[in-house]
């Protein structure tokens, strides 16, 4: 296999960086739920609110409602793309001691701010019970694994780096919507196009979280993959001209953008522009963002032939991973009912009913692609095919701290964008943070 193997496995002996929770900042808490209290309720905490992603969680939910018929399931999901109120909710929940059932944390370094701060139990136990030690792939076990003890079920596995293109938009451009540009730079020349041919937003784009997976994109697809997953670990460095010259495309990616981009959410940003209720009066052409798209446009009805996508201009052949997982939070309500939502979270039975309606594919390694749209056919057949890179957006390459201080570059840039200062900042994050897999085993 051409994969790049990460070998990326969750530290034990964490450092005091890696200790600064993913969501310090704020004091708000989510209040206990009505049934908290209620021996029989599994309270399950999510970012899964609406659309798509709540497709695919009450997918689970009805295998769990089967399953784990003696317990109720309570959904205390908390809006908002990409985990950003969540996280924060989350965090300070667990301080003052109000952890819900299990909650939903990605593979990797945001998982390891957890397991640093004593907040999750080792489930190891759970995991052989339930014959999961030997169902997903090795690179996937070590993300949740540390010095042997594992920490969370890995639910489903999502790619970053594509986008989504509208034909009818791109047709007014005469570009052809079903080829990705090879570069950074050709893209470019695509955007300057269609700004030409008087498409208002050539580049749709939100907030935060799909900022940074527009930077990440560009770093990926202007340095290929092993310089990429070198900013993650100190071998390749942030201050190179390299970095330089892809921080210059991601401002020129961003001046296509349409400039009320700080006010939105990805899933509003989609609907605004890219595929409002009538693709064909659609005002933007393209949006960077990860494959939990499709499961969006099911869910508002739009067919498949409405939209195309590729993967991010000069990434292809790389799968820009992440991974949504369950714990055991310590002090959790129920544990024993908590235990039976991970079964199923694992269970192929459970990774099936939620993957199929949530676009991501099944992190088992025993699934098969019969059933499956086909945009999710595609991804399992790239998976299996493609070089890895992490997603520092999405808690695959590093801890939350790391990733709140390139949110907060990102916001910044998008009011003053200048490449010196944004590049400055970025340095200034790996300094403090790029080290934190060197203390891995
Ligand atoms: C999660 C996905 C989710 C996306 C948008 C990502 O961080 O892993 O499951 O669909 O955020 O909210």
């Amino acid at each position: 296999m051409t994969r790049v193997r990460r070998k990326v496995a969750v530290v034990l002996a964490v450092t005091a960086v890696l200790a600064v929770s993913a969501c310090s900042s704020g004091t708000s808490t989510t209040p206990a739920k009505s049934g908290a209290g209620n021996t029989k309720d599994v309270e399950v905490f999510t970012w899964w609110a609406a659309g798509g992603e709540k497709a695919g969680l009450d997918g689970m939910i009805s295998v769990f409602n089967k399953t784990c018929s003696q317990y109720t399931f309570v959904n205390a999901a908390v809006a908002g793309g990409g985990g950003d109120k969540a996280k924060t909710l989350l965090a300070n929940n667990l301080k003052a001691g109000n952890a819900p059932s299990s909650f939903q944390a990605h593979a990797g370094g945001e998982l390891s701010d957890y397991i640093a701060n004593g907040q999750v139990e080792d489930i190891t136990a759970v995991f052989k019970a339930a014959g999961l030690d030997t169902a997903f792939p090795k690179e996937l076990l070590d993300q949740i694994t540390v010095a042997g003890k594992v920490y969370s079920v890995p639910a489903d596995i999502h790619r970053a780096n594509m986008v989504w293109v509208n034909p009818v938009v791109l047709k007014k451009a005469k570009l052809d919507p079903a080829k990705a540009p090879a570069t950074v730079k050709d893209w470019i020349a695509d955007l300057a196009k269609l700004k030409a041919a008087g498409v208002a937003t050539p580049l749709a784009l939100s907030k935060g979280f799909a900022e940074e997976m527009l930077l990440e994109s560009t770093l990926l697809g202007d340095l290929g993959v092993e310089k990429f997953n070198g900013l993650y670990d100190g071998s390749t460095k942030w201050d190179g001209a390299d970095v330089t010259a892809a921080l210059g495309d991601f401002k020129a990616l961003v001046s296509y953008s349409n400039a009320d981009r700080e006010t939105m959410d990805w899933d509003a940003a989609m609907s605004k522009y890219l595929m409002p209720t009538d693709p064909a009066t659609a005002t933007g052409g393209y949006q960077l963002m990860g494959d939990w798209v499709p499961a969006q446009l099911v869910s508002l009805k739009m067919p498949e032939s409405s939209y195309m996508y590729w993967p991010a201009p000069g990434t292809d052949g790389v799968y820009q991973w992440l991974s949504d997982s369950f714990t055991l939070p310590k002090g959790g309500t129920n544990p024993e009912g908590a235990k039976c939502w991970l079964k199923v979270v694992g269970s192929a039975e459970g990774q099936k009913a939620f993957n199929l309606v949530k676009g991501s594919i099944p992190a088992r390694s025993d699934a098969t692609s019969e059933g499956y749209p086909k945009y999710q056919q595609w991804a399992m057949a790239q998976w299996k095919a493609s070089k890895l890179a992490p997603s520092l957006a999405h808690g695959s390459a590093g801890p939350g701290a790391w990733n709140n201080d390139v949110q907060t570059a990102m916001s910044a840039f998008s009011a003053n964008p200048d490449v010196a200062t944004l590049q400055t900042t970025l340095v200034a994050a790996a300094g403090k943070y790029s080290n934190w897999r060197k203390t891995l085993g």
